[in-house]
């Protein structure tokens, strides 16, 4: 019997069973009541309150606008609909970078105000500070290494990252740096599938890969993307399950075109 089915509440230690027993995890990210209830009705292991908010909720560029309040409201939303899954929220940029004690009151008032049960921040050795005096409060706290779209500006291309030897090594002894630190588990975004199995099988805490192969510990994709909400963001490391856009648009034609012409509503349709 696999962990999945087994369990009425996933929780950060069902995520290391689930490793430890070769489960793959499922993740996707939710930002609101209505989707939220329907990832978790279908067995979704984690919901991710992703700061893509900023990009598919909002229409930023980037993830950089998005405010700590505004997460704390897609949080609190997400929260409210839910009956399984583990809920984990990213710390916005600027509310964690290069200041610890920031960093502890950023993560103290998602779960505070939210409900949530872990929160997720970028980076490696520069944020390890941040870490451990989150985790000390007792807030789980998941890494997030390669592609870190917070530092967009900094790489300026959404390519691949860790190509280069080099900086896979860096990457490596990052991953062994937050599980050192504490961390429950590590995103890893858009690097090469090689680099991203490595790292599976050097710590022991679960892997989430997007864009990272098929040899990490789970999946990880935003919503909007895997149902097709979006049209224009196609990376290879995509899988589409749904064309919602056009189905959506679809229907809206229509609705449009009853309404124009009379049909809706109709006698049945009234009081
Ligand atoms: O914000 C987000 O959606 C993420 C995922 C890409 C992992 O961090």
């Amino acid at each position: 019997m696999s962990v999945h089915k087994e369990i009425t509440k996933v929780t950060t230690n069902t995520l290391l069973v689930m490793k430890q027993q070769g489960e793959k995890i499922s993740m996707l990210t939710a930002y609101d009541f209505s989707m939220a209830r329907i990832l978790d009705d279908a067995g979704i292991d984690v919901l991710l309150v992703g700061d893509s908010a900023s990009n598919v909720m909002a229409g930023h560029e980037t993830t950089l606008p998005i405010t700590l309040d505004q997460m704390i409201y897609h949080a609190q939303s997400v929260v409210r609909a839910i009956s399984r899954c583990l809920v984990v929220v990213d710390l916005p940029f600027g509310t964690y970078q290069g200041n610890s004690k920031e960093a502890l009151n950023s993560a103290i008032r998602i779960m505070k105000e939210t409900g949530a049960h872990a929160i997720k921040l970028e980076g490696g050795e520069e944020v390890v500070d941040s870490i451990k005096r989150i985790i000390s409060a007792g807030v789980p706290v998941m890494g997030h290494l390669g592609l870190t779209p917070q530092s967009i500006y900094k790489f300026g291309t959404y390519a691949v990252r860790a190509k280069e030897e080099a900086e896979a090594e860096v990457l490596v002894k990052n991953a062994r740096l937050l599980e050192e630190a504490g961390c429950f588990s590590i995103v890893l975004e858009k690097i090469p599938a090689a680099l991203g199995k490595r790292v599976a099988e050097e710590v022991k805490i679960p892997i989430i890969g997007i864009g990272a192969g098929g040899g990490v510990d789970g999946q990880v994709l935003v919503m909007h993307d895997m149902l097709g909400i979006n049209k224009e963001f196609s990376p290879r490391f995509l899988r589409r399950y749904l064309n919602m856009y056009d189905q959506i648009k679809t229907a809206t034609e229509h609705y449009i075109q009853d309404v124009k012409s009379k049909d809706f509503p109709n006698e049945k349709e009234q009081y």
